[in-house]
């Protein structure tokens, strides 16, 4: 499963985009407005950092179709290509999805809380759908069932629009929608790095230093086969 990053923070970006074998940036309104400031230079300044081949997902503000289109193609000229315009899943969502989709535009339709949302996403065309997981296991609802059912939906259509499994709030979610077919998953700093870390991992490494500097001393296999 693919894996993008869920911040607008640059610090967090630079660093797992150098580290961590992401995909891309995802963002919205509510991770803009955690950073502040001017929001088209923080775009623009992502967009360099990660480059123009990895994705950039941004979220339209306006809300009236017409202001839609407008919003989507101005986003997409400002940020450049592998740029994806998110739209959220309402009836004027679906309209705009689908004649942007229509003209070529990248959009993810997001905010997607069930199955028929998801459904009626790809047929307007949508490049991908954002089911939100942990926002439904936080009311006692199924999210990774929910992103299950969306997963056999689209390899029963063949459509190929693809999940982009997003509100994460622990590594097991993410570990779990991959288990059921989900395609990629945007991940926030905390839970990015839960998923790499591990104790165990840290002392097994402590052990193989601790070893290898009894027997050899402060050498490396690299000072010994630059010699
Ligand atoms: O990018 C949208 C999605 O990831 C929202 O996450 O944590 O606000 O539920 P969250």
């Amino acid at each position: 499963m693919r894996i993008i990053l869920d911040t607008a923070n640059l610090a967090d970006i630079r660093y797992f985009n150098t580290h961590f074998p992401i995909e891309g940036v995802t963002t919205n309104p509510t991770i803009l407005s955690k950073e502040g400031g001017d929001v088209l230079a923080l775009l623009r300044e992502i967009r360099a950092i990660i480059g123009e081949e990895k994705e950039l997902h941004v979220q339209v503000t306006e809300t009236e179709y017409e202001k839609i289109i407008e919003e989507a193609k101005a986003i997409v000229a400002f940020l450049g290509k592998n740029t994806f315009v998110k739209i959220p899943a309402t009836d004027v969502g679906l309209r705009a999805t689908k004649t942007l989709s229509d003209e070529g535009y990248g959009i993810t339709v997001t905010a997607v809380l069930t199955a028929t949302q998801a459904m009626l996403a790809s047929n307007a065309g949508a490049a991908y759908v954002a089911p939100y997981v942990s926002r439904l296991e936080n009311i006692c609802a199924d999210g990774v069932g929910t992103v299950a059912e969306i997963a056999e939906i689209f390899a029963t259509s063949g459509t190929d629009t693809q999940i982009l499994a997003a509100s994460f709030k622990t590594a097991k979610e993410v570990l779990d929608v991959a288990v059921v077919g989900c395609h990629t998953a945007t991940v926030g700093s905390e839970v990015m790095h839960k998923l790499l870390s591990h104790p165990t991992t840290d002392t097994s490494i402590a052990g193989f230093a601790a070893d290898w500097n009894k027997a050899f001393g402060d050498t490396t296999l690299l000072k010994l086969l630059s010699k």
